[in-house]
């Protein structure tokens, strides 16, 4: 273990580049498509619901985890509960970080793409035919490695000195220039219809195909909120004791939501004004209905150019947090040196990131459902541990620096994380989860199952310490 960890400079350090992993590809690019699939407006509630009853005790249970333990997520869970199995749980979560990084630099790498195309406006002329040309082979190859040599870049200079300096500049910037897209967007004639699909949700689209849309909002909110693989357990564990956890963590989910919601506005309004509605959906919409929108625009040009840099930079600023969960492994665990760590991770996504940038197959699965499955079982796990195997020690660390409205909301929390949430996410799971593997079963019967399988859980793992 190395003896001299590293530390966040500031408050305003930690919270920035907490917003940065949060506010990403998954507001701006993964929304649209997961909505786009699932019923527009009634994915949106079901989503902000899942944010704000879910995604924000979830969130102080990873910050709890990683304040008490110092350490990346395995050394978390192993020095937590000095345990073989949680040690080895741990290393999922490293394993869900390169499954991240490997499709998301992809991504990024079409941003970058894009970003650079803007200013020749070589997709222009036909936006659907350049972006099958672009998205997956040798060219897509190319442009994820220079994203990804961006991002390790950043992280090879450290925690302050690196993903604090970037993400500080980052984040100020990334949110004037949306609102400035954004007031541009309302001006345009469509402007209407398209925040009427955003924001009215169809109630009977909403009852008949709740469950359907369950796992992918859940999935969803996790992603955008950066949960379950780790990144926030890691970037808690550079922070004091004096900070308060609930008021960080109610900050970050806020401004995580308000900034998606500010992309819709810049999108939506965009994508109707040509009168393509919601435009074609899948991974591409944001590069075909939106690329083309822009050409087709007054200013469209500039404001590509404005649009692809703001994302460039969002993205980056979470690519960073998800470099950063296996470099910290290294670090910590086998006293690596950062730039070291970053090299050989840097290594591996080179070659995990072409798999994806080949085969539109590979990435699809890997994006989609592989995402949605592992951040929500990675969830339940961390809530798990925080309730069963913490119990009072979580209670203990929440309060630690908490006002006194952290130190009454704490018990109750608690219970939240150690039971209502871990439910909810293993329902989430298995009813995502059976039908992959051919079982069909009733929601009744979904329900029973998730009731014992958290049972099971709770009483398997329960230590002296949980309240619970
Ligand atoms: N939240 C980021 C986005 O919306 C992506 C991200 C960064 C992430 N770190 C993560 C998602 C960890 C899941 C887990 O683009």
């Amino acid at each position: 273990m190395a003896d001299t960890r590293e530390s966040w400079q500031t408050r305003l350090g930690f919270i920035l580049a907490a917003v940065g992993s949060a506010v990403g590809l998954g507001n701006i690019w993964r929304f649209p498509w997961m909505a786009s699939e699932n019923g527009g407006a009634a994915f949106l509630v079901v989503y902000l619901g899942i944010v704000l009853l879910v995604g924000v005790p979830g969130l102080l249970g990873e910050f709890v985890i990683g304040r008490r333990s110092k350490r990346n997520p395995v050394g978390a869970l192993s020095s937590l509960s000095d345990s073989k199995g949680w040690s080895a749980f741990g290393h999922v979560f490293v394993v869900t970080a390169v499954l991240l990084l490997s499709f998301y630099s992809v991504v990024g790498g079409w941003i970058l793409r894009y970003f650079g195309a803007s200013f020749t406006g070589a997709y222009f002329g036909n936006p659907g035919a350049y972006f099958s040309s672009i998205n997956y082979g040798f060219e897509a190859v190319a442009f994820h490695v220079l994203f990804l040599f961006l991002t390790a870049a950043i992280v090879g200079f450290g925690v302050k000195g690196g993903i604090e300096r970037a993400t500080k500049v980052m984040m100020p910037a990334i949110v004037v220039l949306l609102v400035g897209l954004a007031a541009w967007g309302l001006t345009l004639d469509g402007a209407s219809a398209g925040l009427a699909f955003y924001l009215s949700p169809d109630l009977g689209y909403l009852q008949t195909h709740f469950l359907d849309i369950l796992p992918a909002a859940a999935g969803q909110a996790l992603f955008t909120l950066s949960l379950g693989a780790g990144t926030m357990v890691t970037y808690a564990s550079y922070l004091g004791e004096d900070r308060s956890l609930p008021v960080d963590g109610t900050f970050i989910a806020g401004l995580n939501t308000l900034v998606g919601v500010l992309a819709g506005f810049v999108v939506f309004p965009i994508l109707f004004a040509l009168g393509s509605g919601a435009g074609q959906p899948g991974a591409g919409a944001v590069f075909v209905s939106l690329a083309g929108a822009f050409a087709a625009l007054p200013y469209g040009q500039v404001v590509a150019v404005v649009f692809f840099g703001v994302v460039a930079l969002a993205a980056l600023s979470s690519s960073i947090s998800m470099l950063e969960i296996p470099v910290s492994f290294l670090v910590d665990e086998y006293g690596v040196s950062r730039r070291k760590a970053t090299v050989a991770f840097t290594g591996l996504f080179l070659v995990t990131g072409s798999v994806n940038a080949l085969s539109a197959q590979v990435f699809g699965f890997v994006a989609g459902t592989l995402v949605n499955l592992l951040l929500t079982g990675g969830l339940a796990g961390f809530l798990l541990f925080t309730g069963w195997v913490l119990g009072t020690d979580a209670v203990a660390e929440l309060r630690s620096g908490a006002g006194d409205l952290g130190q009454r909301l704490a018990t109750p929390w608690l219970y939240a994380v150690g039971v209502v949430l871990p439910l909810f996410l293993v329902f989430t799971l298995l009813s995502s989860l059976l039908p992959l593997l051919g079982v069909q079963l009733g929601t009744g019967a979904v329900v029973a199952l998730a009731v014992g399988v958290v049972v099971v859980c709770g009483v398997t793992l329960r230590r002296p310490q949980s309240v619970l």
